[in-house]
């Protein structure tokens, strides 16, 4: 494939914030990605820059060295994107876009979804100490129907059926994580999925492992801030001594970095991981982390971002690199339904 030209321009992501969007023009055709946001960062994930100043990288210094270099493999072209001076934004929209000009390999398994319903915090009602509750499904209809259940079940309660940042549900009538946990109990029969964003007014270790001990919480991310890393250790003890099977999920503790995730996986302070191309700017650190986290014997979880586009690429990714979970937010909102969407593609449901 040979590049003949390298167009970004700025569109607007899910909150209504300026992101780019980025098009491949090549001689096998036109590929075109766009680029999402995240609303509760890791301290450590790489600094994007303004779309302004994307759009000039990728225009002006970008696509000179592509054409002049004319890259093959994703590898080949990703490693000629890891200049520390452009943005992450600027080199994962040309990754992105150039990752969708390549064929992808039929799915042998569909990943399980963490499916959200209650979201809080930084994504909606900031007296909530956790930001995600969600059910874990293995198919689009099932996750579908309990957060309909949850639905009628606020409305009969009298409470806003509104929603935040992803689509979960967010009443300002419920302000205590435990009431949002039983409601999810009470209304489905599914196994639990939660994650803290530890990095803000998170509940303690202890409320947490009494959570594990007394709902059907299977999987908790960011459990605890980036920066406590023994803290992290003696949690995943304590939680796995409660549930055998728990999932302790680092997110902003390993920023999608092969090396933190390789690290932590070492020193035993989490069994899951997150992998967001975003945080590190192309497809091959995303894809070099996923692979990395299997040969440490981390579950993976490919997830989207609070700030979103209708771009789905994030489910090819998921899907060409098997991995074990995606987190595609509520079946609800554009820029979620075209994740389901274009997963639904690729099975019946
Ligand atoms: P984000 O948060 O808004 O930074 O994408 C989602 C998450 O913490 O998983
Ligand atoms: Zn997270």
């Amino acid at each position: 494939m040979k590049i003949k030209e390298i167009k970004a321009r700025k569109i607007l992501n899910s909150a209504g914030n300026w992101t780019i969007e980025c098009k491949l023009l090549t001689d096998k055709g036109e590929f075109v990605a766009a680029v999402p946001q995240g609303i509760s960062r890791g301290k450590e994930e790489k600094e994007s820059v303004s779309p302004e100043k994307a759009i000039f990288q990728i225009e002006k210094e970008i696509s000179p060295l592509l054409r002049k270099n004319s890259p093959q493999t994703q590898e080949e072209l990703d490693r000629l994107l890891n200049n520390p001076s452009w943005g992450s934004n600027a080199t994962l929209a040309v990754s992105a876009a150039f990752f969708k000009s390549q064929p992808l390999p039929s799915p042998s398994q569909l990943p399980q979804m963490m499916m959200l319903v209650f979201e809080g915090k930084k994504h909606g009602n900031p007296a909530l100490k956790i930001q995600e509750f969600m059910v874990i499904v293995s198919n689009i209809e099932e996750g579908k129907n309990a957060y309909e259940k949850v639905k009628k079940r606020l409305e009969k309660e009298g409470l806003a059926t509104t929603v935040g940042s992803e689509g979960g549900f967010s009443p300002f009538g419920i302000n205590n994580e435990e009431e949002v946990i039983k409601i999810l109990e009470e209304e489905t029969e599914l196994p639990l999925a939660l994650d803290v964003a530890a990095d803000t007014s998170p509940p303690s270790p202890s409320t947490l492992l009494d959570i594990v001990r007394r709902y059907r919480v299977v999987s908790i991310e960011d459990p605890l801030p980036e920066t406590k890393k023994e803290e992290w250790k003696v949690f995943f003890q304590e939680a796995k001594k409660i549930k055998e099977e728990i999932m302790i999920v680092a997110d902003d503790l390993t920023v999608t970095n092969p090396e933190k995730i390789a690290t932590g996986g070492e020193q035993g302070l989490f069994n899951a991981v997150i992998i967001k191309p975003n945080q590190q700017g192309t497809i091959s650190q995303a894809t070099e982390a996923i692979a990395v986290a299997k040969r440490y014997g981390l579950k993976t979880i490919v997830s989207h971002r609070g700030e979103e586009t209708n771009d789905s690429w994030i489910v090819d990714l998921a899907i060409k690199e098997n991995v074990d979970f995606v987190k595609f937010g509520a079946p609800c909102r554009g820029e979620r339904i075209a994740k389901y969407n274009r997963l639904l593609s690729f099975s019946e449901v």
